[in-house]
């Protein structure tokens, strides 16, 4: 029998990641240092899959930390999720972005190289796409042209582990592009509890709808689309969570680097998803019409075949079903995990 790493399990996408994962018969150990995350999202995976998750508070960074869990575990494959991911906060503090999330990426690879553990399924972003214009994105579409320093540890740590293949062309690296995650378990037990002010639509929208915030900011209205907000791809956290069975999958047979899109392929504007909010909720949302966010896009979705053709993975569930599990988490957590 053999372990699964994974670095960041207790944050949003980790969490619904290691439920999958646990579903799908693996072993999972959690590595996850707190920093933007709680330990009570580690007591719920448990709960959920009535199965006992051995965790570590360990800061990926850390090499000797990592060691130990090399040591005691015997570990095949690691998905590697940790790092920090606000877009907004990582212009203003970039230094850290670059600190933390190359450094983890760099101390990871090389303690999994002393232990001869040489397949790694890597989070990214499609924001690696930077403000490339001609959706839908495809896996060749142009990278790079970031926006941001937060895009740019995706789009460099996507060449560190490409660069650890060619020297070692043993490794099996799996790099997942994600669109816009959204939604929860459907239990209500798990979701996405941000610190603070959200800063992503569908944590924002559900802490209008649960009272703790009064309206919903909408982002510019003028831009090039049907109805003038922005339009993106986005996806049930579940069918993301599915996506990376799939992606440990390929990683444990194959060789080299291995690049998907993981999103539905479908872009829906800022009020479809408030309509479809409203409809699945039957909450009304109040909104107001704000400038556009520096640095966002008009369009953004994925092209979806190479992960249906090589990763034999579609994502199933509907908008409608993102805006109930959301707002089934938000509701029954008002406070997030407490
Ligand atoms: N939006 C609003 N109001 C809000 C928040 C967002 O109108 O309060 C709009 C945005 O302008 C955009 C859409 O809702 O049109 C989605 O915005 P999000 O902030 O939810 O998501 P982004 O597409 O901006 O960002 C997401 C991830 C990033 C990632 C990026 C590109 O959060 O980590 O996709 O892949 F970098």
């Amino acid at each position: 029998m053999f372990d699964i790493l994974v670095t960041g399990g207790a944050g949003y996408i980790g969490s619904h990641t290691c439920v999958a994962l646990l579903e799908a018969g693996f072993s999972v150990v959690i590595a996850d240092d707190l920093s933007n995350s709680k330990f009570e999202a580690v007591s719920r995976i448990r709960s959920i899959t009535g199965n006992k998750v051995t965790f570590y508070p360990y800061d990926i960074t850390d090499e000797i930390e990592l060691e130990r869990i090399f040591t005691r575990h015997a570990i095949r494959c690691v998905v590697h999720f940790a790092g920090k991911k606000a877009v907004g906060e990582s212009v203003e503090m970039p230094l850290e972005y670059y600190r933390t999330n190359l450094l983890s990426t760099i101390s990871l690879s090389r303690v999994m190289k002393r232990h001869g553990v040489k397949n790694i399924v890597f989070s990214s972003s499609a924001t690696v796409y930077g403000n490339s214009k001609k959706v839908p994105y495809s896996e060749k579409s142009p990278t790079g042209n970031c926006t941001n320093p937060y895009a740019w540890t995706k789009w460099m740590n996507e060449q560190i582990l490409s660069d650890v293949v060619r020297s070692d062309p043993d490794w099996s690296v799996v790099i997942l592009r994600y669109f816009n995650p959204v939604g929860a378990h459907t239990s209500g037990k798990i979701g996405e509890d941000p610190l603070g002010l959200p800063n992503n639509l569908f944590p924002y929208l559900t802490q209008v709808a649960v009272g703790k915030l009064e309206q919903l900011p909408i982002y510019g209205s003028d831009y090039p689309t049907k109805d003038g907000t922005g339009i993106r791809d986005y996806i049930h956290v579940m069918d993301l969570a599915e996506g990376h069975v799939s992606a440990v999958r390929k990683c444990l047979r194959d060789f080299g680097v291995q690049i998907y899109n993981l999103g539905s392929g479908k872009g829906h504007s800022v009020f479809e998803v408030i309509h479809a909010f409203e409809e699945a909720t039957a909450r009304k949302i109040p909104y107001v019409i704000c400038p556009r966010r520096e640095g966002d896009v008009s369009a953004s979705y994925a092209s979806t075949k190479k992960a249906a053709e090589e990763l034999h993975w579609k994502s199933r569930r509907t908008l409608a079903d993102m805006c109930t599990d959301a707002w089934r988490w938000q509701e029954s957590n008002p406070q997030g995990y407490c």
